[in-house]
């Protein structure tokens, strides 16, 4: 006779244990739907619907008993998932950023599954090298490249520079960068004119400019710049004062339209399968200002987001994602934007040559990919272990922590297995497109060649740092 106990219990499992034996929402199947990783082997046992999109991004590179050698390791392009990518220079972020936009932006059929291609927005800032964002050599697989510059990086041939990239010809445009009024709202503006990077302090001016657009915003009117100079023009500031808030205003206003052809023209409207880099590499704009209007991208991109999803990818982010109250600012806006990933369909791609940023996302339990040395691995294993894997990685070659991806098959019933501390080696694939990212080598520059025969170059600088 079953007890009253028994019962109850069989009740509550029924109704509300786990269903992953009666449907695809339960708990193992959902896991492994919203996996930012797997392998082939697990792809083939869940059923189509759970995976319905996914590109090649790598195989296996170590030894394992629950995964295969030479594994295809894929990247879930239909759960949004974020990457942090860290490495030293020449260690194969950029190419593995690139093998990643390759996989979301375009459809094609020996690389990936894709129902709909996402499209992609890559932020570029380098007044170092001035080189071109490695993504935009994607233009040579016919991917329509849009690249968005200041007007005042004329004085470094920037838009010269683009234009020679290969594909470009057919694929690729450059325009100026422009605002337009309704693209500016109290919030952005107040962003834009706030902070004083060498202060640390909001300006004196910003109280006068504060009272101004909460006068504009009470009325409901659609912000307008010329309106908002016309207003300043009536106060009276002290000489000091003055010069700093032109200084930012005159920066916004180069970025406001000049010309009839300009008015009206939205650069946020992003489509499936393109990708919009936005370069501010420019002499006149410094690392702040960058930060400032990244962010407003950011968000204007994220609002003409297309249905099928954006990715946003930052290469070589330590040159504008450092120190200072507007790279902190930008630094959140696109933490909150992986930690809402799932509901604003926008995954982020950062790579960089600093790991600290790792120790904000690893706080938010952000799935981390991590490429090549030095890597910041959190809670994974013996650091002297660990530390030699690195130093003996190859180009390409990297260690990736991603603790909810399933590569594994356990068990005799091979059952799919996540990461969880685990730290899987893997090698990136070779990539579709020119690879624009060879170094430049004193017997003669190499620029731009279809990769097919990529040997692996040792590694001189670990550049281990103190957060490893
Ligand atoms: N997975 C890979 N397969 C083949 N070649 C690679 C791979 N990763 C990197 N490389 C080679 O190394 C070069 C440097 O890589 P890159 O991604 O530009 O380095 P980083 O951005 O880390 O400085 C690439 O241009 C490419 O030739
Ligand atoms: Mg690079």
């Amino acid at each position: 006779m079953t007890t009253e106990y028994e019962n109850e219990k069989k009740r509550f499992t029924e109704r509300y244990l786990s269903r992953d034996t009666k449907d695809q929402q339960g708990g193992r199947t959902e896991e492994i739907r919203m996996t930012p990783l797997c392998s082939l082997a697990v792809a083939h046992t869940a059923t189509q619907s759970v995976l319905p999109q996914y590109g090649l991004l790598g195989f296996h590179a170590g030894q394992s008993e629950e995964i295969s050698e030479k594994e295809p390791i894929l990247l879930n392009i239909n759960a949004p998932n974020s990457t942090f990518i860290c490495g030293s220079q020449g260690s194969g972020k950029s190419y593995t950023l690139s093998a990643m936009l390759e996989d979301c932006v375009q459809k094609n059929k020996s690389l990936n599954k894709l129902k709909e291609p996402l499209a992609g927005v890559v932020f570029h800032y380098d007044n170092d090298s001035h080189t071109v964002a490695e993504a935009a050599h994607l233009c040579s697989l016919g991917i329509k490249v849009r690249v968005l510059v200041s007007k005042s990086s004329a004085a470094t041939n920037l838009k010269q520079r683009y234009l020679t990239v290969s594909g470009a010809a057919k694929n690729l445009t450059v325009e100026d960068f422009v605002l337009q009024d309704r693209h500016l709202n109290v919030e952005r503006m107040l962003k834009m004119m706030a902070f004083d990077e060498s202060e640390g302090t909001v300006p004196l001016y910003m109280e006068v400019i504060q009272r101004i657009l909460r006068e504009t915003a009470i009325t409901g009117q659609q912000f307008s710049f010329q309106k908002f100079m016309w207003d300043l023009k009536q106060e009276r500031f002290s000489p000091g004062q003055e010069a700093m808030m032109n200084m930012r205003l005159n920066l916004l206003q180069s970025f406001m339209p000049k010309f009839a052809t300009e008015l009206g023209k939205d650069l946020f409207n992003i489509a499936p399968g393109t990708l919009t880099i936005v370069d501010f590499s420019d002499p006149l704009i410094d690392q702040s200002s960058a930060c400032v209007l990244f962010d407003t991208c950011l968000a204007l991109f994220k609002e003409n987001r297309p249905k099928s999803g954006l990715v946003v990818a930052l290469d070589e982010a330590h040159k504008f994602l450092n120190k200072g109250a507007a790279a902190a600012n930008f630094t959140e806006r696109l933490l909150q934007t992986i930690r809402e990933q799932r509901h604003n369909a926008t995954r982020v791609i950062i790579a960089t040559q600093e790991p600290t940023i790792s120790e904000t996302s690893t706080s938010v339990g952000l799935p981390l990919s991590t490429a090549s040395h030095p890597l910041h691995v959190t809670g994974a294993g013996d650091r002297n272990e660990v530390f030699s894997r690195i130093v003996d990685l190859n180009v390409g070659e990297s260690l990736v922590f991603s603790p909810s991806s399933f590569v594994g098959l356990e068990g005799e019933e091979r059952k799919p297995k996540k990461l969880g501390s685990g730290i899987l080696k893997m090698k990136t694939r070779l990539r579709e497109g020119i690879d624009g990212g060879r170094s430049i080598m004193a017997a003669g520059a190499g620029e731009g060649k279809k990769d097919e025969d990529p040997t692996p170059v040792p590694m001189c600088d670990t550049g281990l740092t103190e957060s490893f």
